[in-house]
């Protein structure tokens, strides 16, 4: 089974209001809810692709029904652990596709203490079994201690070592040490693990064989639309990006860690597995909002990828 883990999920509230002015009465055309969190894309994603998953996490008491009814409509095998007098985060985003214009406003989300990350290690714990795959995404919420993701995936280490990370900051900097099975960040949260910006490919190239020689087994470095690295300790590619009419990079690159959960859950070789992710990322932004692109789509993607080897000397 692959466990997707949203710690801090969210209702999207996505509201369309053309030429949106601040400081002025605006009017809305129309508006609509969507459930969002990273893992939970992630799970969207994989469902596309025909693969099972489980999401889980926390969810707040007070909105939980009515998010677990919309991950049960979409049909998204769900077991969250519920926080008791606690309120799941409402995300608003305005779009005015006038000016093209999109203003996010983000709730930090609820609070969650040590406690709730035992009791979700003690949930998790004895249904996962060594050959699963459990997949971290996105932010703890606003002012959670960084080392409650460390203490989890000690957990989570007894049962399986295979870990991905699609986490950022202080969180994936603590986790590097735990030998991830796969990272994808992009390039800010690599330049923000670094604490520094990089200014040329030789030392974005650097940075990597540093996080592999730190014990990270695979490493898919994304670059919006300059494609995407990939590396590990054998092998290096350059994935190009593929031209398409962008409707929306939200969630393109956890389509991304989907599709490459996909290949490591079907034992794919490496290089269908890399042009998977291509495909399913490219036919991602081709989609409005957050909405998952149909498996046709991604097939006819699949046939425009172009991946370049690359030479990353190790010693
Ligand atoms: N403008 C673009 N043109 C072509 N491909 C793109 C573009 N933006 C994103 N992609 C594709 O999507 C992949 C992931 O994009 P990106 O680096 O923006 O991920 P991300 O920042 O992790 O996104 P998110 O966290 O919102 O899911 C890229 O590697 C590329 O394949
Ligand atoms: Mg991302």
């Amino acid at each position: 089974m692959i466990y997707t883990i949203t710690l801090n999920p969210a209702f999207d509230q996505t509201i369309n209001c053309e030429n949106f002015t601040l400081n002025s009465l605006n009017r809305i055309k129309d508006v609509r809810v969507d459930i969002g969190g990273k893992g939970i894309n992630v799970s969207k994603v994989l469902q596309v692709l025909e693969q099972e998953s489980l999401s889980c996490g926390f969810l707040g008491e007070e909105n939980a029904n009515e998010f677990i009814s919309n991950l049960n409509q979409l049909g998204l095998l769900n077991d969250f652990l519920i926080l008791k007098n606690q309120k799941t985060r409402t995300n608003i985003k305005i779009i005015d596709p006038l000016n093209n214009h999109l203003t996010e406003i983000n709730e930090s989300g609820f609070q969650i203490s040590l406690n709730d990350i035992k009791n979700l290690a003690k949930k998790l714990s004895p249904i996962i079994n060594k050959h699963d795959f459990i997949v971290f995404s996105g932010s703890l919420p606003l002012g959670a201690d960084p080392s409650l993701y460390t203490y989890l995936i000690t957990q989570i280490k007894t049962k399986t070592d295979n870990i991905i990370l699609d986490i950022s900051g202080e969180s994936l900097k603590q986790c590097l040490t735990y030998n991830p099975l796969m990272i994808k960040p992009n390039l800010v949260e690599l330049e923000e693990l670094f604490s520094t910006q990089f200014d040329s490919e030789d030392k974005i190239l650097n940075a990597c064989k540093d996080l592999l020689q730190q014990g990270v087994q695979n490493i898919l470095l994304s670059l919006g639309e300059h494609g995407s690295y990939f590396f590990n300790i054998n092998e290096s590619f350059y994935i190009k990006p593929i031209s398409t009419t962008i409707n929306s990079p939200v969630g393109a690159g956890d389509s991304q860690v989907a599709a490459f959960v996909y290949g490591l859950a079907n034992d794919l070789p490496l290089l269908e597995t890399l042009r998977l992710t291509s495909a399913v990322s490219t036919s991602m932004i081709s989609m409005a909002g957050t909405s998952v692109p149909s498996l046709e789509m991604i097939k006819s993607f699949l046939l425009k990828v172009k991946i370049n080897r690359i030479n990353l000397k190790y010693k």
